[in-house]
């Protein structure tokens, strides 16, 4: 087995975006476009040398093929141990489980997810710090900085590795360990919720769930911890056979893709509970019996409640959410009298205030919770935690959502997707939007009166980096909001997002639909930034 030193040549556009580098298949698959990433990548670290690295991916296509090649190149770059899920498979929050609970210098983790698979879906590759969590910007400009000079990389003439067999190979001088994917992240969540509570309570015939994984990542994490530790009926977890093209489908949790579990859950003699995760495993939606759970619901509940689950017994020391997820978590904040911080999209700007035990529960309005057990946004956490609550509760999701809003109001939620825009006629809109921000406090729009408007600048309160140009904020006096941004994970044209908030205090206007409660903003939002005109589109592509 030989080093090879391959002569290579800059890609301009490798630089990473809301999380890793996301790109088509078929890009991936240009000569030397996979290994010039990976090169920078390990050239932006330090001390890297008999280090442990974590790789894994959520099984789509071209997950195995670039496994190979990333170990090939761990192995002459000089790396003393690598740890590979069995089949190539990580969940995203497993494989930040992994990471912490081996003490790795990092991982890789080979995802889009939850964009489309198979030849000609995305591929994405992220890098996670020691801590578990996403590479934070400092690490990603570098590694983005060294892609545009890198001239060769470092691979070692080897056979592939058995992916399939839990063993210890040696590449090199390294030792590669096949590991099973599902143990470590398993006996996490055994710590943290009451496994025999939740037992007991799912399979006390009275309450029936349904779990949904796409087709991704999650099927075998779902399968071992719901119906073999928990008992579930075998058959409540459905697409539970992770595919390279996941079946077809796109695998993001939400009213619009989760089909099969929409159909069910609104259906006739539907379960008590439903749930879906995302390709990666670190997105979720719940959902009750003809009752969807708003994500930015769903934190603030899982925080109100959080004394009722054993792996947060004792409290939380705050609370972070990203600046377009709802308000609803910042009103359980201040009545649990704990700070509530705003940062802006993506996981990675938790990672420093959950390391600083700042905050212990985190959410973003895409479908993302997580907490300090982890660095990364975690699906089945969430699915746990909401599992143990009902356990311990015994009334339906929707009677707990209820009474939330009865508590502390509804905070009235929609986020509208325009995609695949023509990215200059995106650009066009966000700049115009800009240039009218300074104009439009005081201004009465609708029956609304602009109290602020600015583009959401960030300064971690741990490191002081600061991360501008985050999203138009429109806020009002009473407390609603617009917020526009650009997506930051496409990869084709741009996406434009255009998030909606009202405050409801009065528990008679609850049970409004939020397209309707929100349609005075949705008009304002058009006006303001000349969506339709601009983007050429009359209405959004998906909505949430
Ligand atoms: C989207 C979500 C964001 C999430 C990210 C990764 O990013 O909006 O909250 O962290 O995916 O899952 P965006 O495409 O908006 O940049
Ligand atoms: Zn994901």
């Amino acid at each position: 087995m030989t080093v090879q030193t391959v002569r290579t040549q800059p890609f301009s556009d490798q630089k990473p975006g809301t999380s890793g580098l996301r790109k088509q298949v078929p890009t991936f698959q240009k000569p030397h476009y996979l290994e010039n990433f990976i090169q920078s990548i390990f050239d932006s670290l330090e001390g890297y040398q008999g280090q442990t690295l974590v790789v894994g991916g959520d099984g789509r296509y071209y997950n195995r093929q670039a496994i190979q090649t990333i170990l090939k190149m761990a192995a002459a770059n000089g790396f003393g141990r690598v740890l590979v899920g069995q089949g190539g498979i990580l969940s995203t929050p497993a494989a930040s489980c992994v990471i912490r609970k081996h003490q790795a210098l990092g991982g890789i983790i080979l995802s889009a997810s939850h964009n489309p698979g198979g030849p000609q879906g995305d591929f994405g590759v992220k890098y996670n710090t020691g801590n578990g969590g996403p590479a934070p910007e400092k690490v990603t400009d570098a590694i983005f900085q060294r892609s545009q000079v890198i001239d060769e990389y470092k691979i070692l003439d080897a056979s592939d590795v058995d992916l399939d067999r839990i063993a210890t190979y040696t590449l090199g001088n390294t030792r590669v360990e096949v590991i099973d994917a599902v143990t470590d992240y398993a006996a996490l969540m055994e710590a943290l919720f009451d496994f025999d509570q939740i037992q007991q309570f799912i399979t006390s015939g009275n309450f029936r769930l349904c779990i949904d994984s796409l087709h991704a990542v999650t099927g075998p994490y779902a399968k071992a911890i719901f119906e073999r530790r928990l008992n579930a009926p075998a058959g409540t977890v459905q697409n539970g056979e992770p595919l390279e093209d996941f079946g077809g489908g796109h695998p993001d949790p939400n009213l619009v893709y989760a089909k099969d579990l929409v159909k069910v859950m609104f259906g006739e003699n539907a379960p008590d509970f439903g749930a879906a995760s995302d390709g990666d495993g670190d997105r979720n939606m719940i959902l009750g019996r003809n009752f969807f759970v708003t994500p930015s619901d769903s934190l603030a509940v899982l925080a109100a409640n959080a004394t009722l689950v054993p792996g947060y017994r004792e409290g939380l020391a705050g609370i972070a959410r990203s600046m377009p997820t709802s308000q609803a978590p910042d009103r359980v904040a201040a009545k649990l009298g704990i700070d509530c911080y705003e940062t802006p999209t993506g996981w990675k700007f938790f990672g420093n205030l959950l390391d600083a035990g700042k905050a212990t529960l985190c959410g973003e309005e895409s479908f993302g919770t997580g907490s300090n057990h982890v660095r990364e946004k975690d699906g089945l956490w969430a699915v746990l935690f909401w599992l143990n609550i009902l356990a311990v509760r015994k009334q339906s999701v929707e009677e707990i959502v209820k009474d939330h809003w009865a508590t502390y109001g509804r905070n009235i939620y929609s986020r509208h997707d325009y995609e695949e825009v023509a990215s200059d006629r995106a650009n066009d809109l966000m700049d115009t939007l800009r240039g009218k921000l300074s104009s439009l406090p005081g201004q009465t729009l609708g029956r609304y009166t602009v109290d602020y408007a600015d583009d959401f600048s960030y300064t971690d309160p741990v490191d002081g980096s600061v991360s501008s140009k985050q999203g138009v904020r429109i806020g009002f006096t009473d407390g609603s909001r617009i917020v526009f941004r650009l997506s930051g994970t496409g990869t084709q044209g741009a996406t434009l997002r255009l998030y909606l908030e009202s405050y409801e205090a009065d528990p008679a206007k609850h049970d409004q639909d939020p397209q309707d409660a929100l349609g005075d903003l949705i008009q304002i939002a058009d006006e303001v930034a000349q969506i339709q005109a601009k983007t050429g589109r009359d209405r959004p592509t998906v909505i949430t």
